[in-house]
């Protein structure tokens, strides 16, 4: 049995103008008429486990309890944090929580914002990961890379134990000459952003690597107001703690990681490109969601919003439209879309 950590606070800008600092990706059904946090529970299913301790932003919490509550999901109290401080500071409070008990579980942290097309192949990684993290590593899952991605971190094989593989070296977000030689080299996975140990664990090395950022959540988890569905941590002592992801703080620095691969079509969704990977397409190669017209047009990915979109002799595009803002951007250029963000967020 294990605890599934889902960290939804992420604030999503890459996917503009469906995704807002007010509405991330995570909260959105993307890939199927369930959003990416459903998602995320509901693969579990085929798995033995405890009921998701979800841990996100104050300011989402109505629509997290929301969207879990419809799945039948909101069973263990949603962790509130004030302030985003990064992953490292909201793992450890879902690690401080889940030992507050007495009890010392293993822990499975997931980001809300992943898909998964190959499902039976993710569960048989969790259930090897599970194995491994039982006797004490710090278990992170490596994607095959197909490309130099500089948003992702990179774990170097090392020597092999029981079909995984001892981690020689983890780096976090290299340089695109790094990554080149990374993904060239054959010896490196992605970091899929997903990790398994014993919360005693990943407090110990937090405490080793990182003591201010477990002080500060003690501090903050120890001064708690809870309601039925949430769990608030005081304010002060969390605004206080260094901001970090896990993958700096613990990951690069640990001697006890191990990489489990996984194969399963995992995506992160990082861009509207991506989005139309994962997403079914059309005899003509097109996603399209919504209400849209379509003629003599090609490998597309189309969003409708309220009214009618119809396109005309168009190839590789991407369109979609919402309510106050209407994207068209060439399909491969769309990690550009956060240099509009940027603009947006530079005029007001
Ligand atoms: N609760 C909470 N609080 N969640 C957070 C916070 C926070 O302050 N910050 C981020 N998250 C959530 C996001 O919503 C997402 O689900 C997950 O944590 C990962 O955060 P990202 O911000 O998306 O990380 P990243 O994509 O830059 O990098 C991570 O993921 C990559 C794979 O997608 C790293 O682990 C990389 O090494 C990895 O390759
Ligand atoms: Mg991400």
């Amino acid at each position: 049995m294990f605890l599934p950590v889902i960290m939804a606070g992420g604030t999503g800008s890459r996917l503009w103008p469906l995704s807002r600092s007010a509405y991330p990706k995570q909260f959105l059904a993307l890939t199927s008429d369930n959003t990416m946090l459903q998602e995320t529970v509901l693969r579990l299913s085929g798995i033995d486990h405890q009921s998701p301790m979800v841990i996100c932003n104050e300011a989402s919490r109505f629509m997290v309890a929301e969207q879990l509550r419809a799945i039948d999901a909101l069973q263990s109290p949603v962790i509130l944090e004030p302030v985003g401080r990064n992953t490292a500071p909201a793992i450890a409070l879902a690690a401080l929580q889940a030992i507050a008990g007495g009890e010392d579980p293993i822990l499975l942290v997931l980001a809300a914002d992943h898909v998964i097309l190959d499902n039976p192949a993710f569960l048989q990684a969790v259930a090897q990961a599970e194995m491994l993290a039982q006797q004490d590593a710090m278990v992170t899952f490596g994607i095959v890379p197909t490309h130099a991605e500089t948003g992702y971190g990179y774990i170097k094989r090392g020597a092999e134990q029981n079909n995984a593989f001892k981690v020689d070296s983890f780096v976090e977000k290299p340089n695109l000459d790094k990554a080149r030689e990374y993904v060239d080299s054959g010896e490196y996975y992605w970091n899929s952003g997903m990790f398994m140990f014993k919360a005693s664990r990943y407090l110990a090395e937090l405490k080793q690597f990182q003591p201010a950022i477990l002080a500060a959540c003690e501090a903050a988890i120890g001064n708690t107001a809870s309601d039925l569905d949430f769990v608030r941590v005081d304010k002060a002592a969390f605004e206080a703690c260094p901001d970090d992801s896990i993958d700096y703080a613990v990951m690069e620095k640990t001697d006890s990681a191990i990489v489990v691969p996984l194969d399963a079509q995992w995506n992160d969704v990082g861009s509207w490109s991506a989005l139309w990977d994962v997403n079914s397409k059309d005899e003509a190669g097109n996603a399209i969601k919504g209400d849209t017209l379509t003629h003599d047009t090609h490998n597309c990915l189309i969003q409708g919003g309220e009214r009618l979109v119809a396109t005309v002799g168009v190839e590789d595009l991407v369109i979609v439209d919402t309510k106050d803002a209407l994207l068209v951007a060439s399909k491969d250029r769309v990690q550009e879309v956060k240099q509009i963000v940027s603009k947006l967020k530079a005029e007001k």
